[in-house]
């Protein structure tokens, strides 16, 4: 293998891994230890031109300990759902040994990891679907394991199996009680719908709202809505949502996405006591969309918000230009806050379009400057990649941090 050096009796491996944004979202477990949800979701895996994690792990006799380095921090390698991906990765080595010889190598040998993600954190992107997923996707490369690893990122962070796969991705419930079937498959791949864009407005956010892993706790304790969901919604949504994706259908896609993200969201209120992920930035934002899709007569852009206030607006190529001369107009740049930064980034900003003023009489918003910091032009990608360039690692020759 390239990416092994086996003469420094040190072996390394380095992955990145994407982000995930669900359209059939993801809230509530039915099993907090072993990450098993009480619904099945579907989401887009993210490219990773734009966002990604990126992580290097080593194995060496010489290691004295496990240790864990996070965006330049050390972090202590206690925190359980990093002891249950080490682990769960360590058992299925011990497991494959008999098959292949090595996966068992390393099993004695403690590991160090180094992972780093290429945005910033406090924007609230996921960055634990994709950290998890770029962990554990590196740790199996590393114990030669071969096949799905999808139940153990499930383990890091639930919404991280997701991100194991490129394009369109569903993570299924399961039925066994050591959640085994509860994994993740692509549905179709990412060049399976070129024409699709994202783009992730990054809202200017307060206080870090409740957590999901504590929120989604409450609301399956004191919401009847998230159970009414659960029983009598998602199921057929999820199957809707898989029909449109495989027939590129924008207009169920869209319209399926906008309804279970406000769900998700009505859940959230439906909590006891309410938890409130949307601003007022971001409830405009919904309003924008609805109008602007009222004024052509379709569906020409969908949004879908997470456990806080940033949009992703899914959208297709051709209506890209539209649509951000719309954000810019009615959500432009303060001169004070976004200086050094440009208001878009990632694909190309393509020609700013004039806005027919009837356009903007329909969309009647007042704008409000400084209300997005920036936003992300994306599109759908691949699952994790391994880095075979030792530049590429964050971790030296001999296993500590560059
Ligand atoms: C709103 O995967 O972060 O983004 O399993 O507790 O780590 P834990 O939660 P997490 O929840 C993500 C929730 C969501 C919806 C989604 O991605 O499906």
């Amino acid at each position: 293998r390239a990416n092994m050096k086996p003469v420094t009796g040190i072996s390394q491996v380095t992955c990145t891994a994407p982000v995930n944004i669900a359209v059939i979202k993801y809230w509530g477990k039915r099993d907090e230890q072993l990450v098993l949800p009480i619904n099945p979701s579907l989401s887009v895996t993210l490219s990773q031109d734009q966002l990604c994690a990126r992580t290097t792990v080593a194995a060496s006799a010489d290691f004295k300990r496990d240790r864990v380095w996070l965006n330049g921090q050390e972090q202590s390698v206690d925190a359980p759902r990093l002891q249950k991906c080490l682990g769960e990765i360590r058992r299925l080595a011990r497991k494959r040994k008999h098959k292949d010889e090595r996966a068992g190598d390393l099993l004695g040998s403690c590991v160090h990891v180094c992972s780093e993600n290429n945005f910033p954190t406090a924007a609230g992107l996921a960055s634990s679907a994709a950290g998890y997923a770029c962990l554990v996707q590196s740790l199996a490369k590393l114990f030669h394991i071969d096949g799905d690893v999808s139940h153990i990122a499930r383990q890091g962070s639930g919404s991280a199996c997701r991100s194991m796969y490129g394009g369109f991705v569903e993570w299924t419930m399961g039925r066994l009680e050591d959640g085994a079937d509860s994994v993740a498959k692509q549905v179709a791949p990412a060049e399976h719908w070129p024409e699709l864009r994202v783009l992730v407005a990054v809202v200017n956010a307060g206080k870090k709202a409740v957590g999901s892993t504590e929120g989604m706790q409450t609301t399956v304790k004191t919401s009847a809505l998230v159970k009414y969901r659960a029983e009598h919604v998602v199921p057929s949504r999820q199957e809707d949502m898989r029909q449109a994706i495989l027939e590129r259908d924008f207009q169920t896609f869209g319209e399926i996405t906008m309804k279970d993200s406000n769900q998700f969201h009505a859940t959230c209120l439906d909590t006891y006591p309410p938890i409130f992920y949307l601003n007022e930035t971001s409830k405009h934002i919904i309003h924008l969309v609805h109008r602007y899709n009222r004024h052509h007569g379709k569906i020409k852009a969908a949004y879908t918000f997470d456990a806080g206030p940033n949009a992703v607006l899914y959208l297709l190529q051709d209506d890209v230009p539209e649509v951000l001369a719309l954000l810019r107009h009615f959500f432009p740049p303060s001169s004070t806050n976004n200086s050094e930064r440009e208001f878009v980034q990632g694909l190309p900003d393509a020609n700013r379009k004039d806005l027919p003023a009837e356009l903007l009489n329909s969309v009647g918003l007042e704008p409000s400057p400084g209300s997005v910091q920036y936003i992300i032009h994306t599109r759908a990608g691949q699952g994790p990649q391994v880095l075979t360039d030792p530049q590429q690692a964050l971790l030296d020759e001999k296993g500590w941090p560059k």
